[in-house]
């Protein structure tokens, strides 16, 4: 335990005391050449940093989990909540008040996604490796992510094209399925996180591409819709239902599914992956005559929410009227999942929108990754990247979004695998010689929210008054308890102030240059 108090800040800083349990392990941190500190923590089969438990919080206690450029990861702190009245005087730099009164959207959750390719390098770590890089996502001291995302058959994070059927004309599906890729690199690893999660694993499947005999075009590559045949509409749904059946037998339970992975790029002919066009229009169709029906009449997916678009929000709320817009289709639709790419070229007010016009319909964030463009595949250690998922997080709470999916679970030191090359970053690098993982900033950007948004707890209202380079967004659990996550890009210390407008308790908090703070309190008795 240590005080530190730095000026000009003395008088908040002094508060803030280090928190540090002999029961957990610190990071193991590797510095990487770049113009910040670029800083990873290294695991391998005997050692992983993890995550103080947040425990139970006492009544006048805040506790503060802190990541920052500088090097803190998840570093647990205190301090106390303090009486409004007491500090007239005080000027911070910026002003945050908390409403617990104003609830909204429940939480889901946050995850990731068990692609071939995260199989592949969790395949290719040793056991007790493996074993850490489970846990780190899935454990009580990790990031206690409960959420999964699952493609249906390949994507381009898959080393080969294939599908559950690829006989052509075989619409009794008599030829379906699953891959070894599911037997290797999937299912394996999706049971051990169900058990590390104790059950709380929702997961979702998104199918890339229909078997390419079903597309005009015969293949999965490169768009192109289903061919208009009602044989194959029905035998396309009868698809899914063989998907999540082949699943269950081998004790997998999901949770729900989006219709198509980015429907909006099987328009390009040329597209380098699997994909399939959709467009609102013949997506509506699709679900209302074949696969709504298909899903209700089998107990195997009866209870299975469906998600439509799976898409760049900037589609939005066009996309969900049109689907929506006819009472048969969205009977069977319970939500809309959006995908963060192009997120600079469509405002988030497409989400509050879409939620107002569609208040029964829940929004859901089932994609991001960086190094999809600009600079492909991982930077080790990169701060900016950590700052862009929060940043994102924090904007899609704020927008009615009530959860968020991760890409790839893991990666190569490239990128990978990826059959067409398409190389991007994850927050878990896996160095296959070393048999060793490297846990980038994102990471811990990801589990200011994942460990402490609890599923079912509210979004409640924040107001940052005072800085442009401070935002956040807050939750409430039941029972009164508050979670607030502080993204500050500032390049320099900024005081803050955090109110309890329901309470008119205060918080004093230091908020050193570029950092993510998650900060958690409960309401006085
Ligand atoms: C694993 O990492 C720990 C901590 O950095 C180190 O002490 C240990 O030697 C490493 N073990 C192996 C097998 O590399
Ligand atoms: C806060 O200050 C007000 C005014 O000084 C006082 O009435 C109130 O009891 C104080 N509350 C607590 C919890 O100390
Ligand atoms: C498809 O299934 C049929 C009948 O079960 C079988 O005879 C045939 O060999 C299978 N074809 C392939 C390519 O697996
Ligand atoms: C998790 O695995 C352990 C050990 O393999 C087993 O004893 C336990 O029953 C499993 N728990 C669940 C929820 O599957
Ligand atoms: C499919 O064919 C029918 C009947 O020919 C036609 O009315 C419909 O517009 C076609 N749908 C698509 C998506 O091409
Ligand atoms: C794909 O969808 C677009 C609309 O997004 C549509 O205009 C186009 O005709 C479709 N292309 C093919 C090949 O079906
Ligand atoms: C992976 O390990 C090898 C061998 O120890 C090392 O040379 C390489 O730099 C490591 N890669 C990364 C990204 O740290
Ligand atoms: C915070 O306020 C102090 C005192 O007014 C000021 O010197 C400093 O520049 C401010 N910092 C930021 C990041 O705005
Ligand atoms: C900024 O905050 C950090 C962490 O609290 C502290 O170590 C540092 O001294 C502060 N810098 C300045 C200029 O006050």
């Amino acid at each position: 335990m240590g005080l530190h108090c730095t000026l000009p800040f003395f008088f908040l800083s002094c508060f803030l005391v280090n928190f540090s349990s002999s029961e957990v392990s610190p990071c193991a941190p590797k510095i990487y050449e770049g113009a910040f500190k670029n800083l990873v923590c290294v695991c391998n089969s005997t050692y992983c940093d993890e995550i103080e438990p947040l425990g139970t919080v006492q009544n006048g206690v805040v506790v503060v989990y802190r990541s920052t450029l500088d090097g803190d990861r998840l570093k647990r702190m205190s301090s106390k909540l303090r009486n409004r009245s007491k500090l007239r005087d005080f000027e911070a730099n910026v002003t945050i008040t908390v409403d617990a009164r104003n609830q909204m959207q429940p939480i889901i959750g946050f995850g990731g996604a068990f692609t071939d390719a995260a199989g592949e390098n969790l395949v290719a770590l040793n056991d007790a490796a493996r074993k850490k890089l489970l846990e780190a996502y899935f454990g009580r001291n990790g990031l206690e992510y409960n959420m999964g995302r699952v493609p249906i058959a390949s994507c381009d994070f898959s080393v080969r094209e294939y599908s559950y059927d690829d006989v052509s004309e075989d619409f009794g599906l008599k030829n379906f399925s699953l891959a070894q890729e599911d037997m290797d690199y999937k299912i394996p690893f999706i049971i051990s996180a169900i058990n590390l999660t104790q059950g709380n694993l929702q997961l979702f499947a998104s199918p890339w591409s229909a078997p390419g005999w079903m597309k005009t075009t015969g293949k999965m590559r490169g768009g192109g819709p289903l061919r208009n045949d009602s044989r194959v509409y029905k035998t396309y749904a009868d698809y899914f239902v063989k998907f999540f059946e082949a699943y269950r037998s081998k004790g997998i339970q999901y949770w729900g599914l989006t219709i198509q992975n980015e429907p909006s790029t099987g328009a390009d002919m040329d597209w380098r992956w699997q994909t399939m066009n959709f467009t609102a229009e013949t997506m509506r169709d699709f679900l209302r005559g074949y696969l709504g029906p298909a899903l209700k009449a089998n107990e195997a997916t009866r209870d299975l929410k469906v998600m439509v678009l799976d898409d760049g929000r900037g589609l939005l709320p066009g996309w969900a009227d049109t689907m929506f817009a006819d009472p048969e289709t969205a009977k069977y639709a319970d939500g809309v999942a959006v995908h963060w790419y192009g997120n600079l070229y469509s405002p988030a007010i497409l989400l509050s929108k879409t939620n107002e016009k569609h208040p029964d319909k829940f929004l859901f964030a089932t994609e991001a990754c960086a190094g999809y463009a600009g600079h492909h595949g991982p930077i080790m250690g990169d701060w900016f990247r950590a700052e862009s998922y929060a940043d994102d997080i924090i904007t899609d709470l704020n927008n009615w979004v009530r959860g968020w999916t991760d890409w790839n679970l893991c990666l190569d030191e490239t990128g990978g695998p990826n059959w067409v090359f398409n190389v991007v970053d994850a927050p878990i690098i896996v160095n296959r010689t070393a048999q060793e993982f490297y846990k980038q900033p994102m990471f811990y950007a990801l589990g200011h929210f994942s460990k402490f948004f609890t599923r079912g707890s509210k979004r409640i209202t924040v107001k940052v008054e005072g800085s442009l380079a401070v935002s956040g967004t807050a939750v409430v659990l039941d029972g009164g308890q508050r979670a607030l996550v502080l993204l500050n890009k500032a390049s320099s210390n900024t005081s803050a102030s955090i109110v309890d407008a329901a309470t008119n308790d205060v918080i004093q908090l230091e908020l050193p240059a570029r950092s993510i703070h998650t900060v958690v309190w409960n309401k006085k008795k």
